[in-house]
């Protein structure tokens, strides 16, 4: 055999080693598929979505679609638990609060409440003196309000990516790291991949590539309507060690400049630190290219952050100790929220091509990651997911 052309085959190639393509490889994997993973920097990386030591935990969503699915996502959290061995989830309450009639890419608040109502998850309802008094907030605007939701909190993202790494790695996955797929071919009988190390066939793909779907997706004829923000992360110092306050997000009107939302994270529980980490959500900028991040925050947007919580939060200690930025990759239709489902009816052998990419995923990484290889191995999932797959194509 001619070792220098041959082709390697596998039931399943996932392309993007990050924490929804690891969960993909993981559940296939663990149902007996030969797996292989193919990252285009070194598997860990933070250059995406995945910056940082915590995500948002949360059980509610506008949506109860959505809201139903993440409460189905927390008994895959717990599965990820048993098998990694560590706390993935901290709950300490997701608490939200502003306007309760914003609309947001978040949601609204008013009509969270009654999804949550409606769905019987617990939540309490504070006004903005609660809220003062509480957690330490002040000079909020009087008709504010919100709710806090006592099972929501952070994962551990790190952790979590690791335990998907060792779990794939032991399950006898094929890990590859600084191999970028630069060309994919579906057909009827499945996909041809190629990387400027070699060349591949899985039966099935799983896309999990973030910000970076297009450039595979472009060349088939298919466009997600994305936009990729790089959005601003500030580590801040808390007065008190000792206070702690929920994951808060605050739903603001927007300025004429900005979204005007912002996001913080108390003291993380799993290190011994007094650091907070806190963010605007600004939609604003988009790239044209996820290239053309610089890793570098827009001054303006940390400035507006720490402003805010000179003014709002005197718990905590405005002078930035770190700036950073991540990624953030979000449906242009704010009502879809994720890009998750197969590329059938879009190409040849788009069948073969399983896509999740955009939106605030982490929430759900062990959910993205059964998803995609239920519709890999199965044709088909168990989960309510109609409403985020692709589009139908649009005719000229
Ligand atoms: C979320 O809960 O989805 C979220 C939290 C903070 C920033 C962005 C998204």
């Amino acid at each position: 055999m001619d070792l220098v052309s041959a082709v390697e085959h596998y039931d399943v190639v996932v392309v993007g080693g990050g924490p929804v393509g690891l969960a993909s490889a993981w559940h296939a994997v663990r149902r007996g598929a030969r797996v292989a993973v193919f990252e285009q920097f070194e598997f860990g990386n933070e250059r995406s979505g995945t910056s940082g030591a915590e995500r948002h935990w949360r059980l509610q969503y506008t949506e109860p679609d959505l809201c139903r699915l993440t409460g189905e996502a927390l008994p895959l959290w717990r599965d990820l638990e048993r098998a990694s061995g560590e706390t993935l989830l901290h709950a300490f309450g997701s608490l939200w609060f502003g306007d309760v009639d914003v609309a947001t890419n978040e949601g609204k608040i008013s009509e969270t409440a009654r999804t949550m109502d409606q769905l019987s998850i617990p939540y309490e309802w504070l006004t903005a003196s609660d809220i003062e008094r509480r957690y330490g907030f002040a000079h909020l605007p009087r008709h504010f309000e919100g709710f806090v939701q006592p099972d929501g909190g952070a994962v551990d993202v790190r952790a979590t990516v690791a335990g998907l790494l060792r779990l794939t790695e032991a399950a006898g996955c094929v890990l590859r790291a600084d191999e970028p797929v630069r060309e994919l071919a579906p057909d009827v009988d499945g996909v041809r991949l190629s990387t400027p190390r070699g060349r591949y066939r899985a039966d099935k793909v799983v896309l999990a590539n973030g910000p970076y779907a297009n450039r595979l997706l472009e060349p088939l004829g298919i466009r997600l309507e994305l936009n990729v923000f790089e959005m601003a992360l500030v580590t801040l110092r808390q007065r008190d060690p000792r206070a702690r306050h929920p994951f808060w997000f605050v739903f603001q009107e927007p300025t004429e400049e900005d979204t005007n939302l912002f996001y913080g994270f108390p003291p993380n529980s799993w290190q011994d630190t007094d650091h907070v980490r806190i963010g605007p959500v600004f939609e604003v900028n988009a790239l044209s290219d996820p290239e053309r991040a610089t890793g570098t925050p827009d001054p303006r947007h940390v400035t507006r952050a720490c402003d805010w919580v000179e003014r709002h939060l005197p718990l905590v200690d405005p002078r930035p100790l770190v700036r950073s930025a991540c990624l953030a990759v979000l449906p242009a239709d704010p009502e879809r929220q994720f890009f998750l489902g197969t590329a059938g009816g879009r190409c040849t052998g788009g069948e073969n091509v399983v896509i999740a990419t955009g939106g605030w995923g982490f929430k759900f990484v062990p959910l993205l990651g059964k998803v995609c290889a239920q519709l890999c191995l199965d044709g088909a999932t168990t989960y309510d997911v109609d409403r985020l797959a692709l589009p139908a194509p649009t005719r000229p």
